[in-house]
């Protein structure tokens, strides 16, 4: 199968769309022109784009928890207590693992023995299973925008769904929710797959119908360096907006180092729009989301707070036009609404306090960010050559070949050659850049930051620090120092 970064066409497209609909009988419940009047009806305040333009457009900097739990009235209640007790923004809906892999009789035993039981049997909204009238009698109900989060290769009976089912905007892409999540599908297919996503968000968009889309930002949310995934979100946006996407957040998910962290937005906004301009889509609209830390959290729930506070203080700072929020609970597992909530008024409390500073503009922000766009350009020039202008057979080629890597993914269509390590300061940087085609300029810089640490810490430069980075936050700092 050879995939190419092409608007599907008509034909293809539909005769696809009629065997996705039949891989569970809720898919008979799609119908496209009776979703667009119903996704028409829905007010403005509720739409999922709309809600973010006003908050880019008045500097604001908006929150999003992350919840789901398997029945239909204690995902409603829970919904609503996070956005009245947690005064979220944004809500979310978390799909469970089951119908992210596409098992739906799993996730159907998981809602029969939740009604026994009482409690959740699974850890997100099964959204295939409910269908789409149940989908609308939660979106319906609540204040705020609603999105479907998750982390699926294959989510296009689930685009189908949501969308119908009300949701407004749908996370997820085609690298982005493949490498960080699989171990075997292979990139052309997850490409295709959201090619689907993203072309039937396309044919929304054409009916007059708005839908945000999100490719996740984090990855593996590992000392993933912002070249990497600010590359791939670059990319992911491209094959968005050629299958007709009008409405995109790009995401990153917090290092830890402020300078870094601020200067990863700004050149993740850059680019992408230079991109997007670049290749004829400057009608797509661009906003932002930062994601609070996604490694390893501390077990202590005040520590936690810390962790969540410093994400939210170096979103807004960043200008991100919101921030998905973390739990004081996030150690443990699913969180409890209570502990949830507290995540959140934590993180509403810095967005407001520090609404009116903005560190995008300063020196030290601006030179770490123009690095940042020199390494992003090493890798898409690159990508580009290797598709030879197309960006979808440009990364699958670029995986095999190394010029992206994620590190820590489970992928095996993934080269996991690279090896970030944190330089004296706290930024991500490379010990090893594997085969990602940097210049010498930076592969120099790169080799001097670490080489500061190493003299520093009276040790050489070694996989050790790599080791010890990743578990440091949880042990209360941010780089892992010998004992
Ligand atoms: N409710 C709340 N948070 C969830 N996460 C995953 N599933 C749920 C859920 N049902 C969170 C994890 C982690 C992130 C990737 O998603 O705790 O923070």
């Amino acid at each position: 199968m050879e995939i190419k970064n092409k608007k599907i066409a008509n034909d293809v497209f539909f005769s696809e769309r009629k065997e996705v609909l039949k891989q569970w009988p809720t898919g008979e419940g799609v119908d496209f022109d009776e979703a667009v009047n119903y996704q028409k009806a829905i007010p403005e305040t509720k739409q999922f784009g709309k809600k973010l333009v006003k908050a880019e457009i008045e500097g604001e900097t908006l929150i999003q928890p992350r919840a789901g739990v398997a029945l239909c009235k204690e995902h409603i209640e829970l919904l609503h207590f996070l956005e009245t007790e947690g005064e979220a923004d944004l809500l979310p809906t978390t799909v469970d693992s089951y119908t992210r892999l596409n098992r739906y009789k799993e996730a159907q035993t998981g809602i029969e023995r939740s009604i026994e039981t009482g409690r959740s049997m699974l850890n997100g909204f099964p959204i295939v299973n409910y269908g789409v009238d149940l989908c609308r009698s939660v979106t319906s109900v609540l204040s705020n925008p609603v999105q479907v989060r998750h982390g699926t290769p294959d989510a296009r009976l689930l685009t189908e769904i949501s969308i119908a089912g009300g949701f407004t905007s749908f996370e997820g892409g085609g690298i982005s929710y493949n490498i960080p999540y699989s171990k075997n599908h292979s990139l052309e297919k997850t490409i295709a797959h959201w090619q689907y996503t993203d072309r039937l968000v396309g044919m929304y968009e054409e009916a007059g119908v708005s839908i945000n889309r999100e490719p996740f930002g984090p990855l593996t949310g590992t000392l993933v360096a912002p070249c990497i995934s600010n590359s791939v979100a670059v990319i992911e946006s491209l094959l968005a907006a050629e299958q007709g996407v009008k409405d995109l957040t790009i995401g990153y998910g917090q290092c830890g180092n402020l300078i870094q962290d601020v200067a990863a937005i700004r050149a993740l906004k850059l680019l992408a729009r230079e991109y997007l301009d670049k290749f004829g889509y400057s009608d797509v609209t661009i906003t932002t989301v930062f994601h609070q830390w996604m490694g390893g959290f501390p077990q202590d729930e005040s520590k936690s707070f810390g962790v969540i506070s410093w994400g939210a203080a170096a979103a807004v700072l960043a200008k991100a036009t919101k921030v998905i929020v973390k739990t004081p609970h996030e150690a443990m597992g699913v969180p409890t609404k209570e502990a949830n909530a507290a995540g959140l008024r934590a993180s509403k409390q810095l967005t407001s306090m520090l609404k009116d500073q903005s560190f995008t503009e300063i020196p030290a922000v601006i030179a770490e960010s123009n690095i940042i766009m020199q390494e992003m350009k090493c890798i898409l020039d690159k990508v580009e050559e290797l598709g030879k202008g197309d960006f979808a057979l440009g990364t699958v080629a670029a995986f095999e070949a190394g010029v992206i890597d994620v590190p820590f993914a489970p992928s095996r269509y993934n080269a996991g050659k690279v090896m970030p390590a944190r330089d004296n300061l706290g930024a991500v940087r490379f010990l090893s850049v594997g085969d990602i085609p940097f210049s010498k300029d930076l592969l120099d810089f790169h080799r001097e930051k670490l080489e500061q640490r190493a003299a520093f810490e009276k040790r050489p430069v070694s996989f050790q620090m790599v080791i010890d980075d990743v578990y440091a936050i949880g042990k209360g700092f941010l780089i892992g120092r010998p004992k």
